[in-house]
């Protein structure tokens, strides 16, 4: 009873932090973001975000799948899945990802810290090991717990172009509570000025970035673009990584394709498994498999606006190293 007691007033002082914080409509799982540790928390994830922040204990052994919203998630999830299960499910043609979609294979932290607390501890503590979760959070607001201890994190990002689209379509499209009440033009100007759910996106990028170059053995840096034009080389990227034993396998090459292959963007979009449903109550699992492609930014953008994320682009991510292919 006491326990039950003490968790409705932290979740009561969670909501009077997050009404106290300034807020804004912004490209997110809507239908607000909260400036919270310089970055824009969406109200959604809000509890999510400090009680993953509170009570997450990260242990050497885990795998985190990191990512700033519509940047290739789903894709990561999946092959990072399959490399890290290998030895469990060494079959492609009775694989657990033809059967569940990757966000049900691999839970966000955020979402899952925004259910009853209790439970999710225990039922962490009690999972196998290496355990694979994702997040959406910046590095700079990470638990230190994971910064701290030897687990992986293997980051994805998209040029900034894209992602914007990405990010407009799927808000169009989730339960329309959560839709945000801006055109496609406001949702812009906030993206510009790096308003959007876990945004700015370039402090987002430059934090993970930052800490592949430092720690190259703690995070991982891959960039969506350089995944569809060279599955191979990058999927083995996270293989090394992860010291999968598929690297010393003898069929290496051919476990490598069979892994890019079941996570090929048409084949997973024609799953019955990815057809219908909804993930985390809000979004239809159909709306994570949209286009796929580099370049479909160009059916959307004006020249000025073409003009004004360029610049952007250029005066944030100067001097980092960091630069992104934004055509086909
Ligand atoms: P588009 O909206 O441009 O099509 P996230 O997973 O972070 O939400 O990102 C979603 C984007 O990744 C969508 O981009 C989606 O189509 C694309 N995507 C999903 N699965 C993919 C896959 N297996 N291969 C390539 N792209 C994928």
């Amino acid at each position: 009873m006491a326990l039950a007691s003490d968790h409705k007033q932290a979740n009561e002082e969670i909501n009077e932090l997050m009404l106290s914080l300034p807020k804004e409509m912004g490209l997110c799982a809507g239908p607000y973001v909260h400036l919270f540790q310089d970055f824009w928390c969406p109200s959604f994830y809000f509890q999510g975000v400090i009680n993953f922040q509170k009570h997450f204990h990260a242990k050497d052994s885990d795998v985190f799948v990191a990512s700033f919203p519509k940047s290739g998630t789903t894709w990561l999830k999946a092959l990072t899945f399959v490399i890290l299960n290998h030895q469990h499910f060494p079959s492609f043609e009775n694989h657990p990802l033809l059967s569940s979609n990757p966000h049900e294979l691999v839970s966000s932290l955020e979402f899952i810290f925004s259910h009853d607390l209790h439970d999710q501890i225990l039922n962490l503590s009690n999972m196998s090991e290496p355990r694979l979760f994702s997040t959406h959070l910046p590095f700079s607001s990470l638990p230190k717990t994971m910064t701290e201890s030897k687990c992986k994190i293997i980051y994805i990002c998209r040029n900034p172009f894209d992602t914007f689209v990405s990010a407009w379509e799927f808000s169009t499209k989730i339960k329309s509570v959560f839709s945000p009440a801006l055109t496609f033009e406001e949702a812009f100007e906030k993206y510009c000025n790096g308003i959007a759910g876990f945004g700015p996106w370039w402090s987002h990028m430059l934090g993970y970035w930052n800490e592949s170059i430092t720690k190259p053995d703690k995070v991982l840096f891959l960039k969506y673009e350089d995944l569809k034009e060279d599955a191979v080389f990058h999927v083995k990227r996270i293989v090394e990584f992860l010291d999968s034993p598929i690297a010393q396998e003898g069929e290496s090459s051919a476990v490598i394709e069979n892994i890019i292959n079941l996570c090929r963007f048409e084949k997973m979009k024609d799953l019955e498994v990815n057809k219908s449903g909804y993930i985390h109550n809000i979004a239809e699992k159909n709306n994570f498999f949209r286009k796929g492609k580099i370049g479909d930014w160009k059916n959307y953008f004006s020249p000025s606006m073409v003009e004004k994320l360029s610049k952007i682009i250029e005066e944030k991510l100067s001097g980092s190293g960091l630069s992104f292919k934004v055509h086909s």
